[in-house]
């Protein structure tokens, strides 16, 4: 069906005891607080659905969507809203959850526009950091695999909205 090779990189079993430890992290950070998970869509949900299964502590979610400008997106860092959250977020401990952080522009995007919100904290929460394509700086609270500068799909994660079914993640070869 497709002409991609598909070479494994993060074996199912590692991702299971990452998330166990992110999870414990988590909990242990989040025990007095008021925890709303906002997973960022559609990369993040399959991660964000085992991540919440493994927490010790009461958690809210919700979601965004958001979508590059297109071209401008490099310079300009903008991201447009396409799903915005159900509810307010004024004194939360919010938690992002993205599948993967690339040049960082999306995170900085939306992290200033969740600020403006009065959040009592915000902070984030990565599977995969790809530091190498990196221009924002971004702090990643909670990260689980660096992974080489390779298109990466599974657990998630898409090409042309194919691959997310897949329980490993790899990288195709193009
Ligand atoms: P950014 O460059 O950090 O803004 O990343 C933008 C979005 O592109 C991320 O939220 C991912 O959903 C997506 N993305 C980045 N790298 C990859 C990849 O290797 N495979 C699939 N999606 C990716
Ligand atoms: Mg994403």
């Amino acid at each position: 069906m497709t002409p991609h090779k598909l070479v494994p990189l993060i074996s199912e079993e590692q991702i299971q005891q990452k998330t166990k430890e992110l999870a414990l992290r988590i909990s242990q950070d989040y025990r007095d607080k008021d925890l709303l998970m906002v997973g960022i869509l559609k990369g993040a949900w399959v991660f964000m659905a085992d991540l919440i299964r493994r927490l010790t502590v009461p958690v809210k979610c919700d979601f965004v969507s958001v979508s590059s400008y297109g071209l401008n997106t490099e310079s300009s860092g903008r991201v447009k809203i396409l799903l915005d959250l159900s509810q307010p977020i004024k004194k939360k401990d919010v938690l992002l959850i993205e599948d993967i952080v690339d040049t960082g522009l999306t995170l900085k995007c939306l992290i200033e526009n969740l600020w403006l919100r009065k959040p009592n904290s915000l902070k984030v929460c990565a599977l995969l950091d790809k530091p190498s394509r990196r221009s924002k700086p971004i702090v990643l609270d909670y990260m689980g695999f660096t992974v080489p500068n390779k298109f990466i799909v599974g657990y998630g994660i898409d090409y042309a909205e194919q691959y997310r079914n897949l329980p490993y993640i790899g990288y195709l070869r193009i």
